[in-house]
Protein backbone atom coordinates (compact mmCIF):
# COMPACT_ATOMS: atom_id res chain seq x y z
CA UNK A 1 0.00 0.00 0.00
CA UNK A 2 0.92 3.25 -0.82
CA UNK A 3 0.30 5.99 2.12
CA UNK A 4 0.39 9.64 0.14
CA UNK A 5 2.12 10.32 -2.43
CA UNK A 6 6.32 10.95 -2.77
CA UNK A 7 6.54 14.63 -4.73
CA UNK A 8 8.54 16.73 -2.30
CA UNK A 9 12.15 18.15 -2.13
CA UNK A 10 11.94 20.77 0.37
CA UNK A 11 15.26 22.05 2.19
CA UNK A 12 15.30 21.20 6.29
CA UNK A 13 17.42 24.09 8.62
CA UNK A 14 19.30 20.89 9.85
CA UNK A 15 22.84 22.81 11.57
CA UNK A 16 25.66 20.02 12.31
CA UNK A 17 25.09 17.93 9.59
CA UNK A 18 28.23 18.00 7.71
CA UNK A 19 28.15 17.16 4.33
CA UNK A 20 24.83 16.42 3.85
CA UNK A 21 21.70 18.02 2.25
CA UNK A 22 18.52 16.19 3.42
CA UNK A 23 16.41 15.97 0.46
CA UNK A 24 13.31 17.04 2.35
CA UNK A 25 12.25 18.02 5.97
CA UNK A 26 11.54 14.12 6.80
CA UNK A 27 15.53 13.28 5.51
CA UNK A 28 16.69 16.64 7.09
CA UNK A 29 14.88 14.93 10.48
CA UNK A 30 16.51 11.22 10.07
CA UNK A 31 20.16 13.09 9.58
CA UNK A 32 19.41 15.19 12.97
CA UNK A 33 18.51 12.03 15.04
CA UNK A 34 21.25 10.77 13.74
CA UNK A 35 23.46 13.21 14.52
CA UNK A 36 21.95 13.61 17.76
CA UNK A 37 22.62 10.17 19.02
CA UNK A 38 26.24 9.96 17.24
CA UNK A 39 29.22 9.71 16.29
CA UNK A 40 30.68 10.21 19.71
CA UNK A 41 27.57 8.87 21.93
CA UNK A 42 27.80 5.61 24.05
CA UNK A 43 26.09 2.56 23.13
CA UNK A 44 24.26 2.87 26.24
CA UNK A 45 20.99 4.38 26.81
CA UNK A 46 22.48 6.83 29.92
CA UNK A 47 23.89 9.59 27.73
CA UNK A 48 20.85 9.86 25.45
CA UNK A 49 19.04 13.31 25.39
CA UNK A 50 15.52 11.77 25.55
CA UNK A 51 13.65 15.79 25.58
CA UNK A 52 16.43 17.35 22.38
CA UNK A 53 15.23 14.09 20.39
CA UNK A 54 11.20 14.76 21.65
CA UNK A 55 11.43 18.65 20.33
CA UNK A 56 13.40 17.21 16.91
CA UNK A 57 10.61 15.03 16.39
CA UNK A 58 7.36 17.96 17.46
CA UNK A 59 9.40 19.93 14.61
CA UNK A 60 8.94 17.60 11.94
CA UNK A 61 4.68 18.50 10.57
CA UNK A 62 4.07 15.21 9.22
CA UNK A 63 3.94 15.12 4.58
CA UNK A 64 2.91 12.13 3.32
CA UNK A 65 4.58 12.86 0.17
CA UNK A 66 7.67 12.68 2.45
CA UNK A 67 7.70 9.11 4.23
CA UNK A 68 5.50 7.34 1.65
CA UNK A 69 8.13 5.74 0.27
CA UNK A 70 9.13 3.83 3.26
CA UNK A 71 5.39 3.48 4.56
CA UNK A 72 4.19 -0.31 3.21
CA UNK A 73 0.78 -1.05 4.65
CA UNK A 74 -0.33 -4.94 4.76
CA UNK A 75 -3.60 -5.67 5.97
CA UNK A 76 -3.05 -9.09 6.45
CA UNK A 77 -0.63 -8.13 9.63
CA UNK A 78 -1.07 -6.06 12.76
CA UNK A 79 1.37 -3.84 11.39
CA UNK A 80 4.41 -3.87 9.59
CA UNK A 81 7.84 -2.44 10.29
CA UNK A 82 9.93 -0.76 7.69
CA UNK A 83 13.68 -0.06 8.26
CA UNK A 84 14.26 3.93 7.52
CA UNK A 85 17.50 3.96 9.23
CA UNK A 86 20.18 2.59 12.09
CA UNK A 87 21.66 5.98 12.99
CA UNK A 88 25.40 4.92 12.86
CA UNK A 89 24.24 1.45 14.62
CA UNK A 90 23.51 3.43 17.95
CA UNK A 91 19.52 3.11 16.96
CA UNK A 92 16.83 2.07 14.76
CA UNK A 93 14.68 3.86 13.24
CA UNK A 94 11.38 2.57 11.50
CA UNK A 95 7.97 3.77 9.79
CA UNK A 96 5.37 1.35 11.28
CA UNK A 97 1.85 1.20 9.23
CA UNK A 98 -0.71 -0.25 11.03
CA UNK A 99 -3.68 -1.71 10.18
CA UNK A 100 -7.63 -0.79 10.81
CA UNK A 101 -8.50 -2.38 13.77
CA UNK A 102 -5.12 -4.24 14.63
CA UNK A 103 -2.41 -3.41 17.15
CA UNK A 104 0.83 -4.44 18.81
CA UNK A 105 1.07 -7.43 21.25
CA UNK A 106 1.88 -5.88 24.91
CA UNK A 107 5.88 -5.59 24.96
CA UNK A 108 8.78 -4.24 27.14
CA UNK A 109 11.47 -2.18 25.51
CA UNK A 110 14.93 -4.62 26.01
CA UNK A 111 16.14 -1.02 28.04
CA UNK A 112 15.84 1.31 25.09
CA UNK A 113 14.38 4.76 24.76
CA UNK A 114 11.75 4.40 22.75
CA UNK A 115 10.52 8.02 21.06
CA UNK A 116 6.78 7.69 19.18
CA UNK A 117 5.59 10.21 16.44
CA UNK A 118 2.07 10.23 14.66
CA UNK A 119 2.42 10.74 10.98
CA UNK A 120 -0.65 10.08 10.32
CA UNK A 121 -4.32 8.69 11.71
CA UNK A 122 -4.78 8.38 15.54
CA UNK A 123 -3.01 5.77 17.53
CA UNK A 124 -3.69 4.50 21.07
CA UNK A 125 -1.57 3.54 23.50
CA UNK A 126 -1.82 1.48 26.22
CA UNK A 127 0.37 1.54 29.20
CA UNK A 128 0.48 -1.44 31.82
CA UNK A 129 2.16 -2.40 34.81
CA UNK A 130 4.90 -5.34 34.55
CA UNK A 131 3.58 -8.65 36.15
CA UNK A 132 4.88 -8.25 39.83
CA UNK A 133 5.60 -12.35 40.36
CA UNK A 134 6.47 -14.38 37.11
CA UNK A 135 4.78 -17.28 38.94
CA UNK A 136 1.06 -15.99 39.39
CA UNK A 137 -0.77 -15.63 37.16
CA UNK A 138 -3.54 -13.04 36.77
CA UNK A 139 -4.87 -10.20 34.28
CA UNK A 140 -2.37 -7.23 33.88
CA UNK A 141 -3.32 -3.92 35.35
CA UNK A 142 -3.61 -1.10 32.19
CA UNK A 143 -1.57 2.12 34.17
CA UNK A 144 -3.11 4.50 31.58
CA UNK A 145 -4.23 4.95 28.04
CA UNK A 146 -3.79 7.93 25.87
CA UNK A 147 -5.08 8.41 22.24
CA UNK A 148 -2.59 10.19 19.80
CA UNK A 149 -3.42 12.47 16.70
CA UNK A 150 -1.17 13.28 13.95
CA UNK A 151 2.29 15.46 14.86
CA UNK A 152 2.06 14.03 18.39
CA UNK A 153 5.02 12.50 19.87
CA UNK A 154 5.50 10.63 23.41
CA UNK A 155 7.81 8.73 24.84
CA UNK A 156 7.88 4.64 26.66
CA UNK A 157 11.03 2.73 28.41
CA UNK A 158 10.52 0.16 30.22
CA UNK A 159 10.56 2.31 33.51
CA UNK A 160 7.23 3.49 32.43
CA UNK A 161 5.92 -0.30 32.29
CA UNK A 162 4.98 -2.36 29.21
CA UNK A 163 2.78 -1.39 26.25
CA UNK A 164 0.69 -2.15 23.47
CA UNK A 165 -0.44 0.28 20.21
CA UNK A 166 -3.47 0.34 18.57
CA UNK A 167 -5.21 1.52 15.71
CA UNK A 168 -8.72 1.52 16.69
CA UNK A 169 -9.60 3.54 13.49
CA UNK A 170 -11.16 2.61 9.75
CA UNK A 171 -8.13 3.65 7.33
CA UNK A 172 -4.25 2.51 8.06
CA UNK A 173 -2.51 4.52 11.09
CA UNK A 174 1.18 5.40 10.01
CA UNK A 175 3.79 6.00 12.96
CA UNK A 176 7.56 6.96 13.45
CA UNK A 177 9.72 5.11 15.90
CA UNK A 178 13.19 5.92 17.29
CA UNK A 179 14.67 2.77 19.23
CA UNK A 180 17.78 3.70 20.94
CA UNK A 181 20.33 2.07 21.68
CA UNK A 182 18.95 -1.01 19.17
CA UNK A 183 19.05 -3.84 21.63
CA UNK A 184 15.16 -5.19 20.48
CA UNK A 185 16.79 -5.55 16.70
CA UNK A 186 19.41 -7.04 18.04
CA UNK A 187 18.28 -9.42 21.02
CA UNK A 188 14.66 -9.15 20.81
CA UNK A 189 12.03 -8.72 23.30
CA UNK A 190 9.27 -9.81 25.53
CA UNK A 191 5.77 -9.97 25.06
CA UNK A 192 2.97 -10.18 27.72
CA UNK A 193 -0.39 -12.17 28.24
CA UNK A 194 -3.19 -9.76 29.14
CA UNK A 195 -5.35 -12.70 30.97
CA UNK A 196 -2.12 -14.47 32.52
CA UNK A 197 0.42 -11.68 32.81
CA UNK A 198 3.06 -14.70 31.34
CA UNK A 199 5.60 -13.65 29.01
CA UNK A 200 7.65 -14.92 26.20
CA UNK A 201 10.67 -13.96 24.59
CA UNK A 202 10.61 -12.83 21.26
CA UNK A 203 14.02 -13.35 19.16
CA UNK A 204 13.85 -10.63 16.94
CA UNK A 205 11.31 -8.33 15.48
CA UNK A 206 11.37 -8.42 11.89
CA UNK A 207 11.72 -6.06 9.17
CA UNK A 208 8.82 -5.76 5.77
CA UNK A 209 11.00 -3.23 3.98
CA UNK A 210 14.14 -1.58 4.38
CA UNK A 211 15.01 1.64 3.38
CA UNK A 212 12.26 2.05 0.97
CA UNK A 213 12.42 -1.31 -0.57
CA UNK A 214 10.32 -4.68 0.21
CA UNK A 215 11.84 -7.53 1.74
CA UNK A 216 11.76 -11.01 0.66
CA UNK A 217 9.05 -12.10 3.76
C1 LIG B 1 4.93 -0.56 19.47
O1 LIG B 1 3.84 -1.06 19.72
O2 LIG B 1 5.45 0.25 20.22
C2 LIG B 1 5.67 -0.99 18.22
C3 LIG B 1 6.41 -2.21 18.46
C4 LIG B 1 7.39 -2.55 17.38
O3 LIG B 1 8.35 -1.82 17.14
O4 LIG B 1 7.23 -3.62 16.77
Amino acid sequence: MAVGVVSSSISFGVKNVVGSVPSSQFEGLVLALKEALGPSSGLTSDDVDVGFLTRLMLEYDSNPAEWSKYAFGDASRGYTRNLVDEGNGKSNLLVLVWSPGKGSPIHDHGNAHCLMKILRGNLTETRYAFPEDDELEGPMTVISEKTYKEDAVTYMADELGLHRVSNRGSDFAVSLHLYTPPNVAKEGCHIFDEKTGKSSRVPGCHYYSAYGRLLKQ
